[in-house]
């Protein structure tokens, strides 16, 4: 009898007939077929041809993209991520910058102990000389650098294997190996698959590949199997149903929490603002004066908590979803003496855009004076 380990090239017959091989390479290797003709064009990334031709990323960059990623679309971090490098085209220069100023660039993109991180890091990094540790453990003893950060760095930005494990890796991984078991209890499972798929050659743009293959043809919703360079390894295919994987247990109800928000306007239009505190949701990032947030109804969450009397209309309700809650602001507006209540300071409408104002703010702001955190237009 053979022994039961032993390896034997699998046959097309195979691939028809039986669960997918864990036969790593070939799966590598389909798959970095596969992205060097359909990966994505991205302005952090080092596209396969560059990289046959030597080229290689920047960690400064990758690490910089990854940050930005992490609980963020690559749709809406391109934009972040070229103002960042234009202004901080290094992490020396990143370091020098004030952190005021990386927390207003990082405004609108949302967990913002993310640019507290980003900041301290960059400090420690360039305090040490400039250069970016090439391992997992090393780059994960630095601030904000997580298992899933660490292995994207090490993989694209030093080309070393590591099993990167994001979101789309682990719908792909699902699909491949039709695991039933809840996505949540399943991680070890498919973090265990993908080590055993990651190429010893080429592990950077393996990671990238298997991102690019769960964004644009591995998707959540009707995926594209017809043109999956990984459909003949894809056990979810042959159930008929790719759709169902990954399996979730249902998603408890966010609850809703209440406030009221007071955008106190001066007559030369200036906005009364202040900053939040360091620590907790949206920690060092501006605000307009606002009640607490919480899941009553009651006086504490409308104007009879005003920061001062005046005149204060109504300008309607905005919500926003925060990830372990829904808020729903009284949005209300004043025009005023221009009084400034202690810790607060007041903002000039062409400096309004560049406030440290998380997307919330905006709204609310933007409900009492429409086009006010609107970058304004040259003249
Ligand atoms: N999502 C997170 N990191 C990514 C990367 N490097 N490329 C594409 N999508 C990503």
């Amino acid at each position: 009898m053979a022994p039961q380990h032993q390896t034997r090239k699998a046959t097309s017959r195979d691939r028809l007939t039986s669960a997918p091989a864990d036969d790593g390479e070939t799966t590598a290797s389909r798959l970095l077929d596969w992205y060097d003709a359909h990966h994505r064009e991205l302005p952090w990334r080092v596209t396969p041809r560059e990289h046959a031709n030597g080229v290689r990323p920047d960690p400064y960059r990758i690490w910089l993209s990854e940050v930005m990623l992490q609980q963020t679309t690559v749709e809406a971090v391109k934009s972040y991520f070229r103002a960042f490098v234009e202004k901080w085209p290094d992490v020396e220069a990143l370091a020098a910058a004030p952190t005021e100023d990386v927390m207003k660039a990082w405004a609108g993109l949302g967990y913002y102990s993310r640019a507290r991180n980003l900041k301290a890091c960059a400090d420690l990094v360039a305090k040490r000389g400039g250069r970016f540790p090439d391992t997992e453990a090393a780059l994960r003893d630095l601030p904000g650098i997580g298992a899933y950060t660490s292995a994207a760095i090490t993989a694209i930005a030093f080309d070393r294997p590591a099993a990167v494990v994001d979101g789309n890796v682990e719908r792909v991984v699902s699909r491949l190996f039709s695991i039933a078991t809840p996505l949540s209890e399943a991680k070890p499972e498919i973090r265990g698959h993908v080590e055993r798929m990651v190429p010893a050659t080429r592990p950077g743009d393996f990671a990238q590949a298997m991102m690019d293959l769960g964004a644009t043809i591995c998707t959540p919703r009707r995926p594209r199997c017809m043109l999956c360079p990984l459909r003949d390894d894809c056990s979810a295919v042959a159930t008929g149903d790719p759709e169902h994987f990954p399996v979730r247990l249902p998603k408890a109800d966010k609850p809703l929490r209440r406030g009221a928000a007071f955008v106190a306007v001066r007559s030369d239009g200036a906005i009364l603002l202040r900053k939040r505190a360091e620590k907790g949701l949206l920690g060092g990032m501006t605000e307009v004066p606002t009640t607490d947030w919480t899941a009553r109804i009651d006086g504490a969450n409308t104007v009879a908590a005003a920061p001062f009397p005046a005149d204060w209309q109504s300008s309607g309700r905005i919500a926003h979803v925060f990830t372990h809650f829904t808020l729903e602001l009284e949005i209300f507006r004043a025009v005023t003496t221009g009084v400034t209540p202690a810790g607060h300071f007041w903002s000039l409408p062409a400096d309004i855009s560049g406030e440290a104002l998380p997307t919330v703010m905006k709204k609310a702001i933007e409900a009492a004076i429409p086009g006010a955190t609107k970058k304004p237009r040259p003249n």
